[in-house]
């Protein structure tokens, strides 16, 4: 197969944004559009991408400098044609050059591998609207064959009924894109460089031109304004909703969950109202997630019920555990199997044993606890005197009384009890009671404060 290049189109402003902020990095499902655009191309595994920015100065190449891919400033912006052109330079004579759109986020793998598919000559990705208004209309002969694109600025009346619209995307072989772009002119109504003006030229070089269409309208939907971000948002949520229900999930409303990235379910997982899934996250079997939670980056494994309002970050969860509700679970939390973690515990960068219990108001951090370790409710690890972290480390079978204050580092021995009230600063023995507090004691005849006279 020949190398592939890729350009991604994203000079433009994006003047109905009313943002500082360029266009194409305006975040759909917790990601900018353009990076949905570049992990729709890194799939087509291309030899290039080649992305042509230009309003915003150097944020578009800032923000995705991780991308690997080649960044092209256009400027000024003369039009689509000329956009292109600057990527030239870049591409591969003996290449196909697939042009994508920054703003396009949402084209799916499996059409724009239906584009490779199509042939060698230049393949146009389009698509019939019910409402074709603002778009560069496919005008095709008696035989139905593809003659050219034609702006609607440009158009005639007769034109302007055409249903079939130029999505934008199409895939040249890089050569002959080459000599297209060099003939180019500006003498249309928009004065620019119109990328479209290259399919009559095609066509009269008697150069095949070929089209696909989409499955979905959503798949070529660009963004202008927030109300087309907020709508394709909310188009992308309802058809990863409809993924999971055809699945086996048992969402409670589909309408009302947000996955930013990719969720993947075992069988019999139910989700509950308004939980957000960010990265990656993975349910086993079974799995509850309660309303209200937002689970970033995490794995939880089957028949573990997360409570409504918890919040857990890149964590692993064993399976059975009881978590929230109004659990947050931090970065680096590691439970196994059967642990319970109740409302109003904290616990970042931890490790807790199978059977372990904090079930009330604690902050766990930095610390490696045992199996069947009871916390009991309050109880605090100090794992930070103000310059580092200090490891707290509590054995099997350790009981933790309530109110507890364990300055790190320190060790709990297995089997240890601490009575409740206790500020432990030193490593306390297997088996035994420890505590730090007085002793209780009452005073005989003590009489309260009186308030003074004036
Ligand atoms: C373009 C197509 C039109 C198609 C429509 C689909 C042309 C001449 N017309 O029209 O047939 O129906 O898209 O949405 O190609 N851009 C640059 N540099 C420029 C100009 C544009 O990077 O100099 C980028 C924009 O940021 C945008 C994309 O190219 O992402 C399309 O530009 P836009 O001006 O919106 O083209 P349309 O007039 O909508
Ligand atoms: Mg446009």
């Amino acid at each position: 197969m020949t190398t592939l290049n890729i350009v991604i189109l994203a000079a433009g402003k994006g003047t109905r944004m009313y943002s500082d902020k360029p266009k194409v990095l305006h975040s759909l499902a917790g990601k900018p559009l353009v990076q949905h655009v570049l992990d729709r191309a890194g799939e087509l595994q291309p030899q290039r991408v080649c992305v042509i920015y230009g309003h915003g100065g150097d944020a578009v190449p800032a923000a995705l400098q991780e991308s690997g891919a080649t960044f092209v400033l256009q400027e000024p912006q003369l039009g689509t044609g000329h956009a292109v052109q600057q990527a030239l330079p870049h591409l591969a004579d003996d290449s196909q050059t697939l042009v994508l759109y920054g703003d396009v986020p949402l084209t799916q793998h499996k059409t724009l591998h239906q584009m490779q598919q199509a042939g060698a000559g230049l393949v146009l990705l389009t698509v019939n609207l019910p409402d074709p208004t603002g778009y560069g209309r496919i005008v095709r002969n008696a035989n139905g064959d593809v003659q050219s694109i034609v702006e609607q600025k440009d158009a005639s009346p007769e034109q302007l009924k055409i249903s079939e619209v130029n999505t934008g995307i199409l895939l040249a072989p890089t050569q002959h894109l080459r000599t297209w772009l060099s003939k180019l002119q500006n003498n249309n109504a928009q004065g620019e460089y119109y990328l479209t003006d290259i399919v009559a030229m095609a066509v009269q070089q008697g150069i095949a031109v070929r089209t696909v269409q989409p499955t979905q309208i959503w798949e070529v939907e660009g963004i202008n304004s927030k109300i087309q971000l907020a709508a394709l948002e909310r188009t992308w949520q309802q058809v990863q909703a409809a993924d999971l229900l055809a699945a086996g999930v048992t969402l409670a409303d589909p309408a009302r969950i947000d996955i930013r990235g990719k969720l993947i379910c075992g069988r019999d997982v139910e989700i509950d109202v308004g939980c957000i899934f960010e990265g990656e996250v993975r349910l086993g079997d079974r799995v509850r997630v309660g309303a209200y939670s937002i689970v970033r980056n995490t794995r939880i494994a089957q028949g573990t019920a997360v409570a409504p309002y918890s919040h857990l970050e890149d964590s692993e969860v064993g399976a059975n555990c009881h978590i929230g509700p109004y659990a947050r679970l931090r970065p680096g939390t590691k439970l196994a199997d059967e642990v319970h973690v109740g409302n109003f515990v904290e616990i970042k960068n931890s490790d807790i044993a199978a059977k372990s219990k904090a079930n009330h108001l604690s902050y766990i951090g930095d610390s490696t606890i045992g199996s069947r370790v009871n916390i009991g409710a309050g109880t605090i690890t100090c794992n930070y005197d103000g310059a580092n972290k200090h490891r707290t480390i509590i054995g099997d079978d350790a009981f933790i009384g309530s109110d507890t204050q364990l300055v790190a580092p320190v060790t709990v021995a297995k089997g240890a009890t601490i009575g409740a009230g206790s500020t432990i600063t030193k490593d306390t023995p297997e088996g035994q009671l420890t505590l730090s507090r007085s002793k209780q004691i009452s005073i005989e005849g003590w009489q309260r404060p009186q308030k003074g006279k004036k």
